[in-house]
């Protein structure tokens, strides 16, 4: 068996641009090297040690639940054990970023993919594209709790449905899965917690979105979230708060999206630092080091 493909974000005049495929690739595991297997523990630790109080329980407990620690880049099989059991999910291996639609159809039929490769050391901090330390730890370990995983399906049938809306309703669930499964918060009774996938793999962004003035923290509204623009090349200005799972998997199960995407449509998206007189408000942030354009 060759290796697969490993299919990253390419360098042009207009800045790294990305770079598509659709290959789904069994995951060469006796292929990873000594410093990529060393990679994986220095990330795993390092998120391991800041996580607990930051980290909602589910994510943490599904952690430990899976077996994934910091001796070797874990095995798609032994992990697909764990999930299957838990909720009939199974991670899928790609060799890199999948189009829109690919990635939406692999969700509506319970499969996640994840990224094959991982990260150079000189990205140990930083990559703008999701490796398989992202896919692995930041996405798996909720993926075993019911109610998130019903939800990620129930969102990637509404992918699939809103392909034939048009550009706009696709940008519109983009904003709901990149402020929920990518960056989203969770009020607990210990007080407001991370699940979202993008947060728990990047250290900084741990402790900026809970601990710093600067970002909004507003109760997770639909409507209001997909009409919000955001950032791709800073941490995030606004993170919402869900009360709880349910709140996302009523988010997308009862509408088939089609006549939210009406309701919307003539609106103009908000931009990503803003907050509204109908917000729930958490926390008005400062907006110290705000960038003042640039919000996708
Ligand atoms: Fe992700």
């Amino acid at each position: 068996m060759s290796t697969p493909r490993r299919v990253e974000h390419q360098m042009t005049d207009k800045g790294y641009v990305p770079v598509y495929t659709t290959a789904v690739v069994e995951q060469p595991w006796a292929d990873y090297t000594a410093t990529e297997h060393d990679t994986w523990a220095r990330l795993f630790r390092r998120q391991r040690e800041i996580l607990p109080g930051r980290a909602c329980r589910e994510f943490l407990d599904n952690l430990a639940a899976l077996g994934m620690d910091d001796r070797a880049i874990p095995k798609f099989d032994d992990l697909n054990r764990h999930l299957g059991r838990a909720t009939g999910w199974r991670l899928v291996g790609v060799e890199g970023l999948l189009p829109e639609l690919t990635f939406f159809e692999h969700l509506a039929a319970r499969q996640f993919p994840v990224t094959w490769w991982i990260r150079r050391p000189e990205q140990f901090d930083y990559i703008s594209e999701p490796d398989l330390f992202h896919d692995l730890f930041g996405h798996v370990p909720l993926l075993m709790n019911p109610v998130f995983a019903d939800y990620m399906q129930a969102y990637g049938a509404g992918g699939v449905r809103a392909s034939g809306f048009g550009p706009e309703s696709l940008a519109e669930l983009t904003r709901l899965y990149w402020y929920t499964v990518e960056f989203g918060l969770i009020a607990t009774p210990e007080g407001i917690r991370i699940y979202g996938s993008g947060i728990v793999s990047s250290k900084g962004e741990s402790v900026h979105c809970l601990e710093s003035d600067a970002p909004n923290r507003i109760g997770f509204d639909l409507k209001r979230v997909m009409r919000t623009r955001y950032r791709i090349d800073t941490y995030q200005k606004t993170y919402f708060v869900i009360d709880g799972f349910e709140d996302l998997f009523h988010a997308t199960v009862d509408p088939d999206f089609a006549p939210i995407y009406r309701e919307l449509a003539g609106h103009e998206p908000i931009p990503a630092g803003a907050v509204l007189p109908t917000d729930r408000v958490y926390h008005r942030g400062t907006g110290e080091g705000w960038l003042a354009d640039g919000d996708v």
